[in-house]
């Protein structure tokens, strides 16, 4: 039996999951627009891996059923539970099967969400999933120096620093080290 015979992708995908204040959800068609908002924002994008100024919505239509599609990638929305407002997007990518493990990526766009512990909660949530659901066993992300909610959020969560990438990461004309943090299932 392959390792992935056991998982039920098109199941798995559609899974709501309900920790503390947020509701996982699967991303939708209908929040795309908003996703860009969120993507292009200066205030966001400086914490993210890539610069989405001239993200369409065409691409992220294209991106989105790409995601749906993969064997490797799980991507879902992240809504405020009480309010059933739509605040942000998580997920794991590069799943690697042979070897259990996943990186990690979260980005809460409603600013106003910032510091109020959805981070966490959100984190939490898929750290329960990779394990539980997909069975892994290690989840790494990446993280720059400057992030230090995302750094504390990851490490009140149980994210240790692994690595340190030194000045590898160029912004407002300065390199940056960037972090690499994993939790292992225990
Ligand atoms: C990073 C992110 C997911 C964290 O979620 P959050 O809901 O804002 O964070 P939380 O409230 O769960 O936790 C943040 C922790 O850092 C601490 N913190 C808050 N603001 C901080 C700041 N400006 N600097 C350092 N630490 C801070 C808090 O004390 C809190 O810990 P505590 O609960 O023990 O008090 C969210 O802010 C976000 O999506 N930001 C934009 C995109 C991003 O940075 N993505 C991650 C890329 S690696």
């Amino acid at each position: 039996m392959n390792t992935t015979d056991y998982i039920d992708y098109k199941a798995v995908k559609k899974l709501k999951i309900y920790e503390g204040k947020v509701l996982i959800r699967p991303l939708t068609k209908n929040d795309l627009t908003q996703t860009i908002k969120w993507l292009k924002d200066p205030e966001v994008n400086k914490f993210l891996a890539n610069d989405f100024s001239d993200l369409t919505l065409e691409e992220e239509l294209n991106w989105l059923k790409e995601m749906n599609s993969s064997l490797i990638d799980f991507i879902f929305a992240i809504d405020d539970r009480k309010l059933k407002k739509y605040i942000g997007n998580c997920g794991m990518h590069k799943v690697d099967w042979e070897n259990k493990t996943c990186e990690f990526g979260i980005v809460i766009g409603d600013k106003n969400y910032w510091e109020k512990k959805f981070g966490s909660d959100t984190i939490n949530a898929i750290i329960r999933f990779a394990f539980c659901k997909l069975n892994l066993l290690k989840i790494k992300l990446f993280v720059y120096e400057y992030n230090t909610r995302a750094i504390n959020a990851y490490k009140k969560c149980g994210f240790i620093i692994k690595e340190t990438l030194i000045k590898d990461h160029l912004y407002e004309n300065f390199y940056w080290n960037t972090l690499v943090m994993e939790i292992k299932r225990e």
